[in-house]
C-alpha cells in the first residue's frame, strides 16, 4: 500500500514537471525572434488532395493553385513548407516548394514549366495536389495576463 502511494506521488510529480515543448520556433518569417510564448506554437498540416485541387492557369507555363490555412488560427505569419505530389510529371515541375504570399491565412504555389509544360489536363490526370506543413503561433501572452490575449481567429 506504501509502494503504491509512492508511486502514484512520483507519477504525479513526473506529469507536473514543466517539459521542453515539442515544437520550437528559433527566427519566425521576418529572421526575428518571436515574441509570442512557446506554448502557443502548433504545427498545421495539410493538402489540397489528389483529385481536388484547383488550378488557375496563369500563362502557357504557369498555373497556381491557393491553399486555405484559416483552420490552423494562425495569428502571425507561420513557416511553411510545400511539396507537389501526384501520379505523374509533378516531378518535372518548378516551384513547387516556393509558396507565395504567404500570410495567416494561407498562401499561393505557382507550378512552372521545366521542360513538360504544366496544364490543367496534366494536373487533373495525375492527380496534383500540394502538401504543406506550416509552424506557427496560435496565441499570445503579454504581462502576465493570458486571458485578454488569446487571439481567436
Ligand atoms: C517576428 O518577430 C518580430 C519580433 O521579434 C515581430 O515584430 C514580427 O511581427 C514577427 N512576425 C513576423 C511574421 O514577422
Amino acid at each position: 500500500m506504501m509502494m503504491l502511494r509512492i508511486a502514484i506521488v512520483l507519477c504525479a510529480c513526473i506529469i507536473a514537471t514543466p517539459a521542453m515543448p515539442y515544437i520550437k520556433m528559433i527566427k519566425n518569417a521576418s529572421g526575428a525572434k518571436p515574441t509570442q510564448p512557446e506554448f502557443c506554437l502548433v504545427t498545421c498540416a495539410g493538402s489540397t488532395g489528389a483529385g481536388t485541387t484547383k488550378w488557375a492557369v496563369h500563362s502557357a507555363d504557369k498555373m497556381v493553385t491557393e491553399v486555405d490555412m484559416t483552420e490552423c488560427g494562425f495569428i502571425d505569419t507561420p513557416v511553411v513548407t510545400t511539396s507537389l505530389s501526384g501520379s505523374g510529371w509533378h516531378d518535372l515541375q518548378k516551384g513547387t516548394s516556393a509558396p507565395w504570399s504567404i500570410t495567416k491565412t494561407g498562401f499561393l504555389l505557382a507550378v512552372l514549366d521545366n521542360g513538360k509544360a504544366p496544364s490543367e489536363s496534366l494536373a487533373t490526370e495525375n492527380k496534383w495536389h500540394v502538401n504543406w506543413i506550416a509552424v506557427g503561433f496560435f496565441c499570445d501572452y503579454k504581462d502576465g495576463d493570458l486571458e485578454s490575449k488569446i487571439v481567436t481567429p
